[in-house]
């Protein structure tokens, strides 16, 4: 039987392998055995709990205040190890993380095909997403089947030169985890949550932990919040922060004492999604979170300069704003404020998937490996 081995390490790649380890699990053509490199530790570990995920191998290689060259490092000198035992069929990665191209790079190294989950993502700036957007290519340079969630990041693959029959558009495994978590109902753990919700006060949630936008351009956002919170009593905002403590500096010494500020360690994914639905606006730099909001129907300001993700730009929902402090307060205040431009940003819209990414990840997977036949592609919701 052949082996297939997913690999990953953080938070979003977990949660949108999670999908694809369950649906391998339960196929009998393939054995999968899971590796992760606990690049992230709590915020992996949490995501994998919850969906019963028990990792075969954890090369648990993160340290605080890590460098990328580090996670790399011990990325590929721990995973050549669990490669030569293992000796998997096929590896699959997802994203553009750390961790991705590090396996990516591993698995290639050892002739082994790389099978890449949300491919063809493109901001066209490598210098934002940093480093993400020249993970992606790389990544993209030596993968065996490419799975763009797409039409976009198919033609992008295409305009790069990737042949045809490599490239199979699955919709993104974000919206499987999303729907099951919807689905689910997870009640808040955290009391102040549930008293939030019940008290109909108006949420936005805000989420933030960008390389790029860490130091002056994170103390902004933070001062941003403070004069929010001040000018909309009425409104709550919940940050529940990163991990990373470079965030946290950079922006919770703005947040202290203000009553209507909330802030919280990171979210089990059911409570994450379940205050998502809750909310009135979201802010966030996170490019997952950006994909699961329009399903929502949020309106989602994301405080970049560009985006990978231009499908819910297009359909109106997400808003590019950057992390200028005046151009923050400003357009959170207008969506709190002005009715009609509140309506035009949400409309619920899924150009990302419709919930059957994984089942087409699988049988992408057993095409490549000559066990099957590839489901038709996503084509829009
Ligand atoms: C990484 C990914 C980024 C992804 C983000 C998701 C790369 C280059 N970047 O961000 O693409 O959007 O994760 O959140 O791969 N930490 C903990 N516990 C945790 C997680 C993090 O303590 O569970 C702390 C550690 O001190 C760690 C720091 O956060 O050193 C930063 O983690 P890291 O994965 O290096 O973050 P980014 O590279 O910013
Ligand atoms: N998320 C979560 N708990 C939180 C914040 C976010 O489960 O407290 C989820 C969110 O729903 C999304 C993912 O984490 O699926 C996004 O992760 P992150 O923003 O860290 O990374 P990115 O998507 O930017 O790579």
């Amino acid at each position: 039987m052949p082996i297939v081995m997913p690999i990953y390490g953080t938070r979003p790649e977990a949660i949108k392998v999670a999908p694809i380890v369950k649906a391998l699990q339960a196929d009998d053509r393939f054995d999968c055995v899971v590796t992760v490199t606990g690049q992230h530790r709590e915020m992996l570990d949490q995501v994998n709990e919850l969906f019963g995920i028990v990792p075969d191998h954890d090369l648990n290689i993160i340290q605080p205040r890590q460098t990328l060259n580090g996670v790399f490092a011990r990325t590929l000198a721990g995973l050549d190890a669990v490669l030569e035992e293992v000796g998997p069929d096929a590896v699959l990665v997802q994203g553009d993380t750390t961790t991705s191209t590090a396996a990516a790079v591993a698995a290639f190294n050892r002739q082994i095909p790389v099978v890449h989950a949300e491919a063809g993502l493109r901001s066209f700036d490598i210098m934002s997403p940093f480093p993400e957007e020249a993970n992606r290519k790389i990544t993209s340079q030596i993968a065996a089947l490419h799975l763009p969630p797409t039409s976009v990041s198919r033609d992008n693959l295409l305009r790069e030169a990737v042949a045809e029959e490599d490239v199979y558009v699955t919709g993104n495994t974000v919206i499987d985890a999303l729907l099951e978590a919807v689905r689910a109902q997870v009640p808040f753990e955290d009391e102040r949550l549930a008293a939030l919700e019940s008290s109909g006060r108006r949420i936005v949630l805000i989420t933030t932990h960008r390389r790029e936008n860490q130091g002056d351009a994170m103390r902004g956002v933070g001062r941003a919040l403070a004069r929010l919170a001040a000018r909309f009593p009425d409104v709550s905002f919940v940050l529940p922060a990163h991990r990373n403590p470079v965030v946290r500096e950079a922006i919770l010494p703005h947040l202290e004492g203000l009553e209507n500020v909330l802030v919280t360690e990171p979210l089990a994914y059911g409570e994450f999604t379940h205050l998502l639905s809750a909310a009135t606006v979201v802010l966030t730099d996170s490019g997952g979170v950006q994909e699961e909001a329009p399903s929502l129907g949020k309106p989602v300001l994301v405080m970049r300069e560009n985006t990978e993700r231009p499908e819910a730009v297009s359909a109106g929902t997400v808003r590019l704003i950057g992390t200028d402090e005046e151009l923050v307060v400003s357009e959170v205040s207008r969506l709190l404020e002005d009715p009609q431009a509140y309506t035009a940003m949400s409309t619920a819209v899924n150009p990302y998937g419709d919930g059957r990414a994984a089942e087409r990840t699988v049988s992408g997977i057993a095409q490549l490996l000559g066990v099957g036949e590839r489901l038709p592609a996503f084509d829009g919701a």
